[in-house]
């Protein structure tokens, strides 16, 4: 075989942003817009990356140059998931790949986390290396560390597994949570929060006051633990009041915006079961747990102060192609 297509899911944050970062569980799901990406060994030596979502075109370099000198931003996760792949896998010949993504990298969906994890289950089939999800967790969570020095890895764990996961920090747990749907209603801020800015000011307020934000982190553990009870009921009316305690706690962590706030309140003021921020804050998307009943006021209110996306919550992890 020398080509091969891989998917795989964006994610939600349902509970346990920040926390989770701080050895805490979270709750995660993997969303139904997915990123797809090809890989083809080729004979001439070269890496090379068309990712048109991101500005790349005909990035080339000799394959022993991985992670060597200037790297393009939009290939940076792409360029280190091969590299690690090759470092621990060996290989030789070159490879084209090509990414393709159904949902915006503005959107805070994990596109970055979504590509690494295509790029390692591909190699994997590719080069006939039967890699667990959790070897592939590992690796490509190395690689995200690799990049960015911090991160939970929930992203990656969403892309391999899918599902609706109980997540701890580094992969320490992850527990699938078996449900068959989940009535996610999902807005868009238009703003492109940037997660380690984020993860670094809250930083800064836990050294000024350890023990007040301490307390916050624990109270968000307590909520995560009843919020995974809920799930697993599919008691969707609790799930929604823990994520609207969680929104409160996000508050306290400073990193919401009034644009996301406009969004919750509009979604709370038309019968959401509860609504939260998903992710690092300062942007990107708020998620609402919402009836079906209610879901057309809901997503219209949404529409007048931010864009709903229409996307499913709990769908597959990476998956082949062709
Ligand atoms: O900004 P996002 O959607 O990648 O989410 C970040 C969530 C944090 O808990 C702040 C960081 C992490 O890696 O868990």
């Amino acid at each position: 075989m020398n080509r091969i297509t891989v998917s795989a899911p964006g994610k939600l944050m349902l509970l346990g942003e920040h926390a989770v970062v701080y050895n805490r569980p979270c709750i995660v799901t993997a969303v139904g817009q997915r990123m797809f990406v090809t890989v083809e060994r080729t004979k001439d030596g070269l890496f090379e990356l068309n990712a048109p979502d991101v500005d790349v075109k005909k990035y080339k370099k000799p394959m022993q140059e991985l992670g060597q000198g200037e790297i393009a931003k939009g290939a940076r996760f792409v360029e280190i998931a091969v590299k690690n792949f090759k470092d621990k896998y060996y290989f030789t010949g070159g490879l084209k790949i090509k990414t393709k993504s159904q949902f915006s990298s503005q959107f805070g969906f994990g596109s970055s986390s979504a590509s690494t994890v295509c790029v390692i289950k591909g190699l994997s089939i590719l080069f006939g290396k039967k890699l667990s999800d959790q070897q592939i967790f590992n690796l490509a969570y190395k690689t995200i560390l690799n990049i960015q020095g911090k991160g939970s890895g929930f992203d990656v764990a969403a892309a391999v597994f899918g599902g609706t996961l109980y997540f701890w920090t580094g992969g320490k747990f992850i527990k699938p949570l078996n449900i068959k749907e989940l009535p996610l209603v999902v807005g868009y801020s238009g703003v492109k929060a940037d997660t380690v800015t984020l993860i670094n000011e809250v930083k800064e307020r836990a050294n000024k006051y350890p023990q007040v934000i301490d307390g916050i982190y624990d109270q968000i553990h307590a909520l995560v633990e009843e919020g995974r009870r809920s799930v697993l009921k599919g008691d969707w009316e609790s799930l929604g009041e823990l994520m609207s305690f969680n929104q409160g706690y996000l508050v306290s962590l400073g990193v919401s915006t009034k644009k996301l706030a406009d969004m919750i309140y509009a979604a709370k003021e038309n019968g959401a079961y509860g609504a939260k921020l998903s992710g690092a804050g300062g942007g990107d998307c708020i998620v609402a747990l919402v009836s079906p009943s209610k879901k057309p006021a809901v997503v219209k209110a949404i529409n007048k102060v931010g864009k709903v996306i229409n996307v499913k919550g709990n769908v597959e992890g990476v998956r082949v192609e062709g």
